[in-house]
């Protein structure tokens, strides 16, 4: 079913626990998300990168909120990282449940009136916006963001902005970045408390891949109720694809259900790892407050 994504975060903040939300391309990924998702009773985000939107436009829109609708386990479709209101507005028009209003390359001011604006936007359609201050480093989709652009947030600056802006979740920047991470991830744990200490909404973590367990567990103890995985899924998925060059034969559907049994696997290994496994009842719940009482 398709679902509010403040009621996702707002539920799992809740009962301490996180959703994934994982950056998707096509059929495939989308499949593999809501199988992973039904298979372990998990609620889950479905995520499209503006690239992908620019490529695969309505039509894709259309089958990430259809396979939303149709699964049987609260699903929230999202527009990551996007700076362009055209983009935001079709989103929006188009159903998705919230957005990111990424202002985080413009300077602070620019960034909450950019935000502000995207937030009463979204409010109107009744979506939910995801806001950034800092700037996270690495590349995603062919947006790279140096080590040396990247900003840690502030968290005294968070409350402003959050108070400000009005969104409903805030992606933090704490030493994560998109990407593989080079050397072992340093999560800076204080600064996620002060921010925490500051702001009482759902926190996002970005670049969830290749973070260890510990740090999942501790991030989510520290107020992160949304995490981001793009990276090891579409490892997962190009490392069957490149499978082909050897074999010319290979029926090309028996291909993609593998390359979706792949991503599955690493989908479901995120939910587990984000305690989101055995919780849909809870949003089901969450979502029909008349049928409970
Ligand atoms: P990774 O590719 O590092 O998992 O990050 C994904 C992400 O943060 C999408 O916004």
């Amino acid at each position: 079913m398709l679902v509010s994504t403040k009621d996702l975060l707002e539920t799992a903040q809740r009962h301490g626990y996180a959703v994934g939300a994982f950056n998707m391309y096509n059929f495939e990924g989308v499949e593999a998300v809501v199988r992973a998702a039904e298979q372990l009773q998990s609620p889950a985000m479905l995520q499209m990168h503006p690239k992908v939107l620019s490529y695969g436009k309505q039509p894709l829109v259309a089958l990430f909120l259809e396979a939303a609708r149709s699964a049987s386990v609260p699903i929230a479709v999202h527009l990551d990282h996007s700076s362009d209101r055209n983009d935001i507005r079709m989103a929006l028009e188009a159903g998705m449940n919230s957005v990111l209003a990424d202002g985080s390359h413009h300077p602070y001011q620019e960034n909450l009136t950019f935000t502000r604006e995207m937030t009463q936007l979204a409010h109107s359609y009744g979506a939910a916006v995801e806001a950034e201050i800092g700037r996270i480093s690495g590349t995603e989709d062919g947006l790279t963001v140096s080590e040396k652009e990247a900003k840690m947030t502030d968290p005294q600056q968070a409350g402003e902005f959050v108070r400000a802006t009005q969104v409903d979740c805030l992606a933090v920047t704490i030493g994560n970045v998109h990407g593989k991470y080079r050397s072992e991830p340093h999560l800076d744990f204080d600064r996620l408390q002060k921010i925490r200490d500051a702001v009482s909404l759902p926190l996002v973590l970005h670049g969830a891949s290749g973070l260890p367990a510990e740090m999942i567990a501790r991030s989510i103890e520290l107020g992160v109720c949304k995490f981001n995985v793009n990276t090891e899924v579409r490892q997962a998925y190009m490392d069957v694809l490149r499978s082909l060059s050897e074999q010319p034969e290979a029926d090309l559907t028996d291909t993609m259900e593998e390359a979706m049994a792949a991503m599955e696997a690493v989908i479901a290994a995120k939910m587990r790892l984000f305690g989101s496994d055995g919780k849909a009842k809870l949003h089901a719940q969450a979502s029909t407050p008349a049928a409970a009482t």
